[in-house]
């Protein structure tokens, strides 16, 4: 994977994809037609065994009706828990810590009422300021529904020159006031993945409690949470574990934690045994499905279990060896073909792999917005996040590295032609 061992011509990405891993696996999705995706980070795709599990679910639902919940093949009742313990290996977690539910704003809020215990001395919480917005307004909000100003207890980690955001900046934050901490385990804009491992201990140290958003590293990237136990960590399911859009999220609780209360409590984290006893004292159970609330979507859900057949049957360490090369191979392109005028990109990426996610981020002063736009004009779909940062993640699961090479040439000729001047400078409402 050194880069002295790439080369630019259009007919080495075609020589790589004869030798790729994985190659089989593209076959199993459904490719937009007449484009090059390269947007997993944001919205996985379409598979084949997603379709099927979705219309199985339809067929119950039209013939089952309410006895789907126990008829249903698999039952619906257990799918969270199902879902969850298929997911448990990736993450290198029990079975029991990890649950499919909600959606990663909400298990935000769920998780740090049930964490965030302040007092005085200790009331502080860590998060980072390239962390993704949402996140920090569940941390504002929750510090605000206990009465306090998160002005003064929510503190933002800052990027540095080169945008990475440090382990030992991190490190630093986290004092003995520190009652919890809230991290990206890879930064959305930059792709920096994040030493979870070393600020854990470190936060375990200081007598705090550590959870990640996993959302832009589960299905990339292999975790070990049972060799460093984080508290808590929670992801989405439609970026790289391709569940569909909106489709429920993920949380892992570590067994630890499993005898504490949920912060918000709701039926469906009842023991299930007496859930339709409907008593109004609740009684969690003791896993993660404790911190469920609501009765699951079982066909977004369906979306899930399809997708993840896929990654569990290509392994998670074959998944990221595939990226990294691939993540690699692009950096090599951008690097050769469009740094220097008149391209002008810098890569935020970090260029370790150790320390990079599933995609590579590019900035660019002037006009990477329009770039991106002139470049789904001409069905390449990758996205823009402000300020300057183009973002193309390449999918070991469906991309190849022809794309990927096919993505860095029409780069160029938009910027060779002037292409992009013709596209309105106003963003779109999503961009
Ligand atoms: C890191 C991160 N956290 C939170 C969210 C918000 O997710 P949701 O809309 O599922 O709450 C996103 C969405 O892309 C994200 O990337």
């Amino acid at each position: 994977m050194q880069s002295n061992s790439f080369s630019t011509g259009m007919e080495f990405s075609e020589e790589l994809d004869r030798r790729a891993s994985l190659r089989e696996v593209r076959d199993l999705f459904k490719i937009p037609d007449g484009t090059i995706y390269m947007l997993g980070n944001s919205l996985g795709l379409l598979s084949a065994p997603s379709r099927s599990a979705v219309s199985r679910v339809l067929d119950e639902w039209e013939n089952l009706a309410i006895k789907g919940w126990l008829e249903g093949e698999p039952p619906w009742f257990w799918m969270a828990e199902r879902l969850g313990k298929a997911a448990a290996g990736m993450v290198g977690a029990k079975n029991l810590e990890v649950i499919c539910t909600g959606s990663t704003t909400f298990n935000i809020h769920s998780m740090v009422s049930t964490f965030y215990k302040p007092s005085h001395g200790r009331s502080r919480i860590v998060a980072a300021a390239d962390d993704f917005s949402s996140d920090i307004y569940a941390l504002k909000s929750q510090i605000s529904l206990k009465g306090m100003d998160w002005r003064e207890h929510l503190i933002l980690v800052q990027p540095d020159r080169r945008r990475q955001t440090s382990e030992e900046r991190i490190e630093q934050a986290i004092t003995e006031e520190v009652a919890l901490v809230l991290l990206p385990s890879v930064f959305y804009r930059s792709s920096q993945l994040l030493d979870m491992e070393r600020i854990t201990a470190h936060a375990h140290r200081k007598g705090a409690i550590i959870g990640f958003d996993c959302s832009h590293s589960v299905g990339v990237v292999p975790h070990r949470f049972d060799d460093f136990s984080p508290d808590f960590a929670l992801w989405c399911s439609y970026k790289y574990l391709c569940g569909g859009p909106g489709s429920p999220a993920f949380i892992y609780i570590n067994s630890e934690h499993f005898d504490l209360e949920p912060g918000v409590a709701g039926w469906f984290g009842n023991v299930k045994e007496t859930q339709f006893d409907l008593r109004l004292d609740f009684e969690h159970t003791r896993s993660a499905g404790g911190w469920q609330v609501s009765s699951p979507g079982i066909l977004s859900a369906a979306g899930v279990e399809g997708a993840l057949e896929i990654i569990l049957d290509a392994g998670i360490e074959r998944i990221r060896e595939k990226s990294l090369k691939m993540t690699s191979y692009l950096i090599f392109l951008v690097d050769q073909l469009l740094s220097g005028e008149p391209y002008d990109f810098d890569l935020i990426t970090p260029r370790e792999p150790e320390k990079r996610g599933g995609h590579v981020a590019l900035s660019r002063k002037h006009d990477a917005s329009r770039i991106k736009e002139a470049l789904h004009g001409r069905g390449v779909i990758t996205d823009f996040r402000p300020p300057d940062i183009i973002r193309l993640a390449p999918s070991p699961l469906y991309n190849t590295y022809r794309e990927i090479r096919e993505v860095v040439e029409q780069i160029r000729e938009i910027i060779d032609t002037g292409e992009y001047l013709r596209v309105s400078p106003e963003r779109k409402i999503i961009s």
